[in-house]
Formats: C-alpha cells, sequence, structure tokens
C-alpha cells in the first residue's frame, strides 16, 4: 500500500456512473459517500487527487423511460443529470467533474478502445437468436419478457427466473410469453452480434486479481467466476438503441456497459481538457498515478473482469484498485417502497441534516463488503450522542468562556502539553485508517479522543473556577486546551462533515483544516462566537421522511403509463358449468400473522386462521400491503388448492385479490362474516 504521509501522490478517483432513468437513494450514497470521504482526506493530506463521476445515459431502459414520458432520450438525460447533481451537492459529494456517457470525449474514447480491441483480434462477431417484439420493433432483453414459469405455473414471471419456485430457464420456456413493453407476443429473430473475447484474456486476469487490486473477499468470489471458466461477451445491441454506433457497423450499438467504464475516462478527459491536466500521465500504460474505482458488490464483474481485460488489450494502464462497499438496508431489510425505506436523497435531504448520514455511514464502514444497515433509532442515538453530545459539546463549554473572560483570545501558553501531543499524535493512525477505508476504526478512535476531552473539562470544572473570583486565568487555560481539542477533532472529522467543518473553521478563525494544520497549536489566537454547529436529530423528522417516501412512491405509481401487458385487456376466460364452480372451496379466513419472505420482493407469507385450522399461504401482495397491515383482517381464500411447494414454503391455498399492474386490492367480506365460513 502507498505511504500515506511524505510526498504528493497523483490519484485518480470514480464512484459508479449513476443510471441516468432513476433518482438517487440512501443506497446509492452510501457509495458517494463513501468515495467522498477518502477524496476529501487525500486531498487534505495534500495530495494531487482528482474524483469525477458521470451519468450513465445509455441503453434500452433510459430510452423507454423517456419515451414513455413522451420527450426525447437527450432531454431525459438532460434532467436527469441536473436533478442528480443537485442531490450530490445537497449531500456535499464534491465532484472535480461530473460529466455524461453521453458525450463526445466518451464516443472518442469508447471508439478507440474498441478499434484497438479489434485490431488485436480481440473481437468476434457472429449470429444470436434472441426474443423480437414485432409491435414495438426491438429485440427483448430477459427483463422486458413476462410470461408463465413452465415449472410452477405462476403468472407474470420475468424472462429468467421465477420468483415464486426459484426455477431458472430461458425466455424461450415461458409458456404464453409476452413482451412487458408492448405486450405483444415475442418471436425469435436472428442477429450479427459483436463480442468481446474475454477468455484471451483468462491469465492476465488471473495474475491482476493476484496483485492486491481488489479485496480478499471479492477475490473469492472471482476464483469461482475463474473456475467456471469464462464467456465471450456481447457487446453490441441492435437499433433502435440510445447509445453509440459502432465503427464500421451501420445499425449496431455498443451495449450501455461497454461504453459506461469508459465514461471514467470521458469524464476525466473532460476535466483534463478544462484545467490543463496531463491525461496520460494518469491513464499510459506505465503511468505512476493512481487509480481506484469505489463500486458497489452487484457491478464486481464488470469492474474486476472486463474493464482491467478492456484496458490492457487497449494498451492502456488497469485500475490500482477495486473498493467495493456493500448493500444498505434499512431497519434490517432491503429498502422497501411500501414501508417507506427506499428513501430518496432529496427526500431525506427535506427533512434531515445530510451531515448526520455522512457521520452514521462513516461510523458504520468498514474496507469490506457487507451489506450496512441504516437502523434509524440507532442513526438518532449515534449521532446525538456521538456529534452533538461529545464533539459539539466540548466547544460549546469553552467558547462562552473565552468570550467573557478572555475577551475571545485563547491562551498564550498550553496548560496540558501531554493531552494536546498525544491528540496530534492521535492523527497518524485515524490517517491510517481512513487510508485502508477503515471509518468505522477513525469514528471510534475520534470519539474516544472526545470522551478525554469532555472528561478533561468536567474534571476541572471551570464553570466552579469562574464563580471563585481571581481564578479567571486558569478558566481561560482549561478551556483554551478545550478548544485546541476540539480543533483536532475537527481537523480528523472534517472528511466526513464538511459543512460542519467549515463552520467550525469559522469559529476558531483559522485558514484550513488540513491534516498537516494540527501540528500548530493556537495559542494566543483570536476565536469568533460559538453558533451550534449541530443540532439534535429529531425523532419526528425521521417519521417524516418515511411518510414522504411513502407518498413518492404513490406519485411514482400515478405517473407510470396505463399498463400495456398481459392484464390490461384480459378477455373473460372460457364458460364453465355450475358444477366447475362448486368445485372450488372458498372459504372466510382471518389473517393471524403476516411476515416479509427474505429474498422475494413480492410475496407476503400469510397464517391464515380458518376457524379452528390453519394455513400457510405465500401471497403475491407485497408492494400494495405492509404485514401489519393486514393482520387481524379478513379475507377469502381458495382452502381446496393442490399445495404448491415454493422456494420458501408449501403454500396450502391462495387468497383472492383484484388487481393489474397499478395496485393489488384484498377481497375482504363485510364484517360479520366468521373464519371457515363457506362462501357460495
Ligand atoms: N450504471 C451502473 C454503473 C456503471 S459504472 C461504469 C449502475 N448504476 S446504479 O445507479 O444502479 O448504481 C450506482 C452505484 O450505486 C453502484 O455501485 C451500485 O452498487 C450502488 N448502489 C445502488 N443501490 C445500492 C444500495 N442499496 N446499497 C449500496 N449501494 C448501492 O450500477
Ligand atoms: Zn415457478
Amino acid at each position: 500500500m502507498p505511504n500515506t504521509a511524505s510526498q504528493p501522490r497523483k490519484i485518480l478517483v470514480t464512484s459508479a456512473l449513476p443510471y441516468a432513468n432513476g433518482s438517487i437513494h440512501l443506497g446509492h450514497l452510501l457509495e458517494y459517500i463513501q468515495t467522498d470521504i477518502w477524496v476529501r482526506f487525500q486531498k487534505s493530506q495534500g495530495h494531487e487527487c482528482y474524483y469525477v463521476c458521470a451519468d450513465d445515459a445509455h441503453g434500452t431502459a433510459i430510452m423507454l423511460r423517456a419515451e414513455m414520458e413522451g420527450i426525447t432520450s437527450e432531454a431525459l438525460i438532460e434532467r436527469v443529470s441536473r436533478e442528480h447533481q443537485a442531490d450530490f451537492a445537497r449531500f456535499g459529494v464534491a465532484f472535480d467533474n461530473y460529466h455524461s456517457t453521453h458525450s463526445e470525449e466518451n464516443r472518442v474514447h469508447s471508439e478507440h478502445i474498441y478499434r484497438a480491441l479489434r485490431d488485436a483480434g480481440h473481437i468476434a462477431t457472429r449470429d444470436i437468436e434472441q426474443m423480437y417484439d414485432p409491435v414495438k420493433g426491438l429485440f427483448l432483453a430477459d427483463r422486458f419478457i413476462k410470461g408463465t414459469c413452465p415449472k410452477c405455473h405462476t403468472d407474470d414471471q420475468y424472462g429468467d427466473n421465477c420468483e415464486a419456485c426459484g426455477a431458472t430457464y430461458t425466455p424461450a420456456e415461458l409458456i404464453n410469453p409476452v413482451s412487458a413493453i408492448s405486450g405483444a407476443t415475442p418471436e425469435v429473430r436472428s442477429s450479427t452480434h459483436f463480442f468481446f473475447k474475454l477468455p484471451d484474456f483468462t491469465d492476465f486476469l488471473k495474475r491482476w486479481i493476484d496483485d492486491d487490486h481488489v479485496q480478499p473477499q471479492i477475490r473469492n468470489k472471482l476464483m469461482e467466476w475463474f473456475e467456471s471458466g469464462f464467456n465471450e461477451w456481447d457487446i453490441s445491441r441492435d437499433a433502435p438503441y440510445f447509445g453509440f454506433e459502432i465503427p464500421d457497423a451501420p445499425g449496431k450499438y455498443f451495449y450501455v456497459w461497454l461504453d459506461a467504464p469508459i465514461g471514467y475516462l470521458a469524464s476525466f478527459q473532460n476535466l483534463c481538457d478544462r484545467e490543463g491536466i496531463d491525461f496520460d500521465a494518469f491513464w499510459k500504460k506505465d503511468s505512476d498515478a493512481e487509480v481506484y474505482h469505489f463500486i458497489g458488490k452487484d457491478i464486481v464483474y464488470f469492474h474486476a473482469l472486463f474493464w482491467p481485460a478492456m484496458l490492457e488489450g487497449a494498451g492502456l494502464r488497469t485500475p490500482t484498485g477495486i473498493n467495493c462497499h456493500g448493500f444498505v438496508t434499512v431497519n434490517g431489510a432491503k429498502m422497501s417502497k411500501s414501508r417507506g425505506t427506499f428513501i430518496k436523497a432529496e427526500t431525506y435531504a427535506n427533512y434531515l441534516n445530510p451531515e448526520y448520514l455522512r457521520y452514521y455511514f462513516a461510523a458504520k464502514l468498514t474496507s469490506g463488503v457487507d451489506d450496512l444497515d441504516l437502523n434509524l433509532e440507532d442513526f438518532a442515538s449515534r449521532v446525538n450522542a456521538d456529534l452533538v453530545g461529545k464533539v459539539v459539546n466540548i466547544a460549546s463549554r469553552c467558547a462562552g468562556f473565552i468570550r467573557k473572560l478572555g475577551g475571545g483570545k485563547l491562551s498564550s501558553h498550553c496548560a496540558e502539553p501531554e493531552l494536546v501531543a498525544r491528540f496530534i499524535k492521535a492523527g497518524d493512525s485515524i490517517a491510517t485508517d481512513y487510508e485502508v477505508r477503515e471509518f468505522g476504526h477513525a469514528m471510534r478512535k475520534i470519539m474516544e479522543l472526545a470522551d478525554e476531552a469532555n472528561t478533561y473539562i468536567a474534571e476541572k470544572e471551570p464553570w466552579v473556577l469562574a464563580k471563585e473570583g481571581g481564578r479567571e486565568q486558569e478558566v481561560i487555560d482549561i478551556c483554551s486546551v478545550g478548544i485546541n481539542l476540539f480543533r483536532q477533532l475537527m481537523v480528523y472529522l472534517a472528511p466526513v462533515v464538511p459543512a460542519m467543518a467549515r463552520d467550525a473553521q469559522a469559529f476558531l478563525k483559522l485558514e484550513s483544516l488540513d491534516w498537516h494544520t494540527r501540528q500548530e497549536q493556537l495559542l494566543d489566537h483570536e476565536i469568533a462566537k460559538f453558533k451550534p454547529l449541530m443540532t439534535r436529530v429529531e425523532r419526528d423528522k425521521i417519521n417524516a421522511v418515511i411518510e414522504a417516501s411513502k407518498e413518492d412512491l404513490a406519485e411514482e405509481q400515478k405517473m407510470k403509463d396505463t399498463p400495456k401487458g398481459p392484464l390490461a385487456d384480459d378477455p373473460i376466460r372460457d364458460e364453465i358449468t355450475f358444477e366447475d364452480f362448486t368445485k372450488v372451496d372458498l372459504r372466510i379466513a382471518r389473517i393471524a400473522k403476516a411476515e416479509y419472505v427474505e429474498g422475494a420482493d413480492k410475496l407476503l407469507k400469510l397464517t391464515l386462521d380458518l376457524g379452528g385450522e390453519t394455513r400457510t399461504v405465500f401471497a403475491g401482495i407485497r408492494s400494495a400491503y405492509s404485514p401489519e397491515a393486514l393482520e387481524g383482517h379478513l379475507t377469502v381464500m381458495v382452502a381446496n388448492l393442490a399445495p404448491r411447494k415454493m422456494r420458501f414454503g408449501v403454500s396450502e391455498g391462495m387468497v383472492l385479490a383484484a388487481g393489474d399492474d397499478q395496485g393489488i386490492y384484498l377481497l375482504e367480506p363485510h364484517s360479520g362474516a366468521e373464519p371457515g365460513q363457506r362462501v357460495t
């Protein structure tokens, strides 16, 4: 690992490029905040460090979204880019450049890398068969095809796997497949595709991965992939596609994931051109600059295999490190729209200080890839106890005495040289924690120091001395030590809470809070009037965020187009006889218990009381109901449906609900009905 102090380093840092068809949410923010903290730390150390990002603007999803909104793809990505940048700014994420993959720089670099790969023999072409939507005139990716699961016969499953039974298959195996875009029955069509020959790079990648460019857990995962062997990677898509046309291949476009990582180069190029930085010094093969990509664990394959192989094949340098993080959960579960825990950056920032979140994430971040739980109760108590109760408290206890008794000036000598020296020394190990992305360790050390500072002040009791008369100088000396300790802590915290640090800097009347400035003590130094640097987290604001997030969901659903899927104009089915109908045993059931099912986005597990007998039923109603909302309610169930084995357990019947793509409504009898009663 590069050493932390001494010579200045040249460092280029990126975060993954967010898709240009959705809002930034708290899950994304973990990544941008983690990266931003690391970058701010490097800058504080005096290194030449650049942080670039961009919107990931290409692909079918963006094209369809624009169409749904009735605007051009260009207009959509333009608007979303503005929204993304506004969100990042509110959270203090300070890019040196924010660009777009739909840019001239990216076209140039993509074409250049592609040509280099092609000329070196790393591109193949061949015809493949794919599902095609004849109404839309589009080839369909698996997720745009829906149909009935060939194994368990559950309706409305995606083209590659079944949410109910967990089976995996190809879209061609689905029963009654339909295009999720137009509702049309897809046909199989053949077309020529371009492939990047990843297997050419197997040996290179083996060496690369063994060379400390990825975390140990990621290395293990990659080794598994090595064992199963690599396939060639399909890098082309047929028109119509929002992206760049492939050189010498009219009607063929680069797949979005080909030009997305090249967007890192494009954004940096754009910065270099503006500021006169030497691009090649960072990207040529033998560059001594460092390049780090911060990413989430879902996109490792692209960054740790395709990307280094592409760079190597094109004769460019490869990344120094891929820094991967886990996923954000809220209150122990995947972020959920119906529970209001799918929280957009904007919604959060309308109610709560973004620096609370920066601190909480920092306090829980490690260098590993484990998921990070945002427990909202813990979030409030941790921020209140640490930032407000410990850190700000030091300044607020001392500042008044310095103003009143010292005329706003700190003592000209240090009353506790050893204590202050220890705080300065602690900066070395805190710096190492930042460098290796063990932010949680850094925060713990900083809070231990804050405890020490508070203990020092509490034991010296300046407020008692101040009342005694004649001991003013002692009070000023103690509080000057306190202010000096506070200053050290703000140097250490500045990468995490930049807005608070800026206010602290104004209060301390300092030019800078950069890392090295801590070596110099504040003696005979004037400070400004103290203003509260951070207020406590209010619990009702957290509730307001949850409520507002539920409203965000409702808004989104209203915005969606009328459904064009299979349910939209479902004709009344074939006639049945009365006898057929009486075969169905419909019963009133009381929902005794309702639970989330881990790993199933659509399902709730219901325990149904049939007046003595109980049944377990898995129902696809999670998007519409939270478990609490259901418990105790009556509904109607099919009691004689043959039990079905699902991935999560056996389902012993089904509940009746009305619904389409817009919503799901469970049937409920008028009051007076009793569990177990037959429905006729
Ligand atoms: N566009 C691609 C990245 C291309 S990089 C050349 C993409 N975009 S994304 O918007 O889906 O995600 C952006 C980043 O946010 C990814 O690194 C992703 O892992 C991260 N996260 C998205 N949701 C997340 C959580 N819930 N938790 C933590 N990180 C998450 O992928
Ligand atoms: Zn199935």
